[in-house]
């Protein structure tokens, strides 16, 4: 009995040594004291065979050993629980002077922010701003606009014509052919048609040609201007285009109006606007501007609107006059930037909208 006592007792405080959780602590205190199965709880149902003298001894001893192994487990349980306490602390932890995980800055596309302050630039003086179709009839894009079927001036726009129902019949149905929209200019009939007076429409949109260059993508953005009322002259053009350049340009910039043609205005005429670098002198530092070599730089097309494209608008030329002008917003924004080739704003490099505009 002492024998066995003493061996109970020694491997389970060398168990209790080696157990390493909390849960181990519990299964080994149900081994060895547990009512049912405990192996000490078995050794001391053995007592009662035992001679009186004999039963007391071992009895006393008995009790040391449980004492001792309950003392054992509970400095085990405490020391395991700090040591969970410290792991789930360290857990924790954190270093709040560490700096945080940078997270790269969006931004607004340049050509996006443009057309914001273009829209802004506008409102203020009352033209609102109109979404019109970017794929849109042959006929919006060039017949409501003066030029018929097989005219030569429908040769300037290098258009993309959509594959549909009515190809193959280049004359009856040609009004009906789609077209991606090579100019903004398709939205000035359709805006006539909605039949209120007078306009002052903003469209603003994308325009599609088949061109590449450092000064051409096939896919770009113009804005369109269109005013019409009773007597507009084009003093109202010229006031209007002056405020929109010196607003986006700056206050010292001034514009010209150059003779030109489109089908659908009467007069037409190219603008251009005083250069940045000479100041619209075209000389600097005793030689020609080395930027615009004239003085000036060509901004866009404008005029008055052709009475034939009021006509297709249902509006009387004869009680109505209308100015309308179309500009592209990425060589505007170029223009003020200096940027150079228009690619790079379509490279997504980033430092593009970032650093650069
Ligand atoms: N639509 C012309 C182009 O894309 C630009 C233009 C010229 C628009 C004169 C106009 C205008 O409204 O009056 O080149």
């Amino acid at each position: 009995m002492h024998h066995a006592l003493q061996k109970l007792h020694e491997e389970t405080l060398q168990k209790i040594v080696e157990v390493n959780d909390l849960e181990g602590v519990e299964v080994l205190e149900l081994a060895v004291l547990g009512r049912k199965q405990g192996a000490l709880t078995a050794l001391l149902r053995q007592l009662g065979a035992l001679a009186p003298e004999e039963r007391k001894r071992a009895g006393q001893r008995a009790n040391e050993v449980k004492q001792d192994i309950e003392r054992a487990l509970d400095e085990r349980r405490t020391a395991l629980r700090a040591q969970r306490m410290a792991g789930l602390e360290e857990a924790e932890w954190m270093d709040v002077t560490l700096p945080g995980t940078p997270f790269p800055r969006g931004a607004v596309h340049p050509v996006s922010v443009a057309i914001q302050e273009i829209a802004t630039i506008f409102a203020r003086i009352g033209f609102l701003r109109a979404r019109h179709p970017e794929v849109d009839s042959d006929y919006y894009a060039f017949e409501a606009l003066h030029m018929p079927p097989g005219h030569p001036a429908r040769d300037e726009w290098e258009t993309f014509f959509v594959a549909s129902a009515a190809d193959g019949d280049q004359n009856g149905k040609q009004r009906e052919r789609i077209v991606l929209t090579p100019h903004t200019s398709n939205g000035q009939v359709r805006e006539m048609e909605k039949g209120y007076l007078p306009i002052r429409m903003i469209n603003i949109g994308k325009c599609y040609r088949r061109q590449i260059d450092v000064s051409h993508v096939p896919v770009f953005h113009q804005f369109e201007g269109l005013l019409v009322d009773r007597q507009v002259t084009v003093a109202h053009l010229k006031g209007t285009l002056e405020y929109f350049v010196r607003s986006y340009f700056g206050p010292d910039r001034t514009i010209r109006l150059r003779p030109y043609h489109f089908q659908f205005t009467e007069p037409s005429f190219e603008i251009d606007i005083s250069c940045a670098v000479c100041g619209g002198s075209g000389v600097q530092g005793g030689a020609r501007c080395r930027l615009c070599k004239s003085g000036w730089l060509e901004l866009g097309g404008a005029g008055m609107v052709h009475p034939k494209v009021l006509q297709a608008g249902r509006i009387d030329p004869r009680t109505h006059a209308g100015f309308a002008f179309g500009w592209g917003v990425e060589r505007v924004l170029m223009m003020r930037h200096g940027i150079s080739d228009i690619r790079l704003l379509y490279c997504n490099d980033l430092r593009v909208g970032g650093a650069a505009v």
